[in-house]
């Protein structure tokens, strides 16, 4: 199993490209679903979870193809992918490709608009908590579909093969939910209404990809979407969102290690918030025409409370990376988390390189140290990995990371992007 080997000390310098944002190009991907039309998508990130998503796919009948790569390209640009769902073959999405990847039971949506039925294994709990489905079903009952759960599948039926405009009401933002509520509706009979909609930049991403194909939807990064259904789309060509999370991660490494890096292709409205209170800790932060800089000098890194809140709130997905920030802090910072129950899994790693953080429920209260020590760990999901990493390069000495296949399946080539800024790490293979 590949292993990520780092030594720490050494400022990042220069400048790193920006990927697209994963989690806008899982649900774009699933939304050529719901047309006969190609979708075009560039600016997609090199990762497993896209490659994965891509068996899910073609498993329904989608034809998937890589455009214009060249031989041995090597460069740092996204990819060029097409799909085209000319016919569904299949509207069951099985548990062993579900259980894999828990964006997959997205597809429900839309191969219940465009088909009248699908089955969809139910995707079960992972390492950061149980995260049910029930919004989504809720939200589809409310768009007319009959649901019922059979054998750990989802059983979906549009009666007479169309959904029907509803009103939906999530009592808690969720961005899965909403996706899935908005491909479902651009195909409905009548109107929709989604309040408390998440504003989630990828949200919005894929309300834009969707009017291109010709749905119509107004309120787009609002808490109130309105969708008028039509019958059918078409196909589009759309580029995806820059990654606001990768941005974040890689500031945030920028100023664990004191250095000065140009985040190229980063916009800094998709993270406000989180570049806000980064800037409070005693770094620097300027929008320039390429991207965002990210600067800290040797000034000590000041402590700030955070919670974790959905858009435009300081993000979960950035949670265990600000975590690893703070164990170099000059005092004591509280981090609580809000979205999921169980995503402190990195602190018990942290620990490992000689952190001071201690949880009671919800809340990490995080004592900075004079000095992390590398050290052997791993984790369980890829926003606390790759909070190991970060520690890693500031840490005084050798730190291998294991299980990295959480990174890769949502960095794109995390270890050349950060060598490419003066890091000393390597893949170790095998
Ligand atoms: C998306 O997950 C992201 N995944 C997550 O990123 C991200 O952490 C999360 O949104 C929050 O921002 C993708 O976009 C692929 P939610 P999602 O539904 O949609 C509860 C990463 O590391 N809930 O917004 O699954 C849920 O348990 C990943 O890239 C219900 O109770 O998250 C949670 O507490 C991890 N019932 C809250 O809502 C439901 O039916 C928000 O979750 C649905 C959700």
């Amino acid at each position: 199993m590949d292993r990520i080997r780092l030594v720490g000390g050494n400022r990042l310098r220069g400048e790193l490209p920006i990927s697209g944002a994963k989690n806008a190009t899982l649900p774009l991907m699933i939304a050529s679903l719901l047309t006969d039309q190609r979708l075009t998508l560039s600016n997609v990130p090199r990762l497993a979870d896209v490659v994965q998503l891509q068996r899910i796919l073609v498993n329904h009948g989608v034809g998937v193809s890589l455009e214009g790569r060249r031989r041995g390209e090597t460069g740092m640009g996204g990819q060029r992918i097409s799909f085209h769902a000319a016919d569904i073959v299949d509207t069951t999405a099985p548990y062993e490709l579900v259980s894999k990847m828990r964006a997959s039971f997205w597809v429900i949506g839309p191969l219940l608009a465009r088909e009248g039925v699908a089955r969809v294994s139910l995707p079960g709990g992972c390492a950061i908590g149980t995260r049910p489905v029930d919004f989504y079903l809720k939200g589809l009952e409310a768009l007319g579909a009959e649901i019922s759960i059979d054998a750990g599948y989802v059983q979906a039926l549009a009666p007479g093969g169309r959904l029907r405009g509803g009103l939906v009401r999530f009592p808690k933002v969720s961005v899965g939910a909403t996706h899935v509520v908005m491909m479902a509706a651009t195909l409905a009979q009548g109107q929709t209404r989604i309040e408390n909609a998440a504003r989630e930049p990828e949200v919005g991403d894929l309300a834009r990809c969707l009017v291109a194909m010709g749905a119509k939807i107004t309120g787009i990064d609002t808490d109130i979407l309105t969708i008028e259904g039509v019958d059918r789309l078409g196909g589009a060509t759309h580029e995806v969102l820059p990654d606001r999370i990768e941005t974040g991660t890689y500031a945030i490494a920028t100023a664990m290690t004191g250095g000065d890096v140009l985040l190229r292709g980063a916009r800094r409205d998709l993270l406000a918030t989180a570049l806000d209170v980064l800037a409070l800790t005693g770094t620097t932060i300027t929008e320039e025409p390429g991207g965002v800089r990210v600067a800290r000098n040797g000034n000590a890194i000041h402590p700030v409370d955070v919670e974790t809140e959905a858009f435009p709130g300081f993000p979960t997905d950035l949670q265990a990376q600000y975590m690893a920030l703070m164990t170099r802090s000059s005092g004591t910072a509280n981090i609580r988390e809000t979205i999921f129950e169980n995503r402190f899994m990195h602190v018990a790693e942290l620990a490992r390189f000689g952190a001071d953080i201690r949880v009671e429920g919800q809340n990490a209260s995080v004592t900075g140290v004079s000095e992390l020590i590398g050290a052997e760990v791993m984790a369980t999901d890829l926003r606390a990995s790759v909070s190991l990493v970060i520690a890693g390069l500031a840490a005084r000495g050798e730190t291998i990371v294991n299980r990295i296949y959480h990174l890769d399946r949502g960095f794109d080539r995390l270890e050349a992007k950060l060598a490419g800024c003066g890091a000393e790490i390597e893949r170790l293979t095998g």
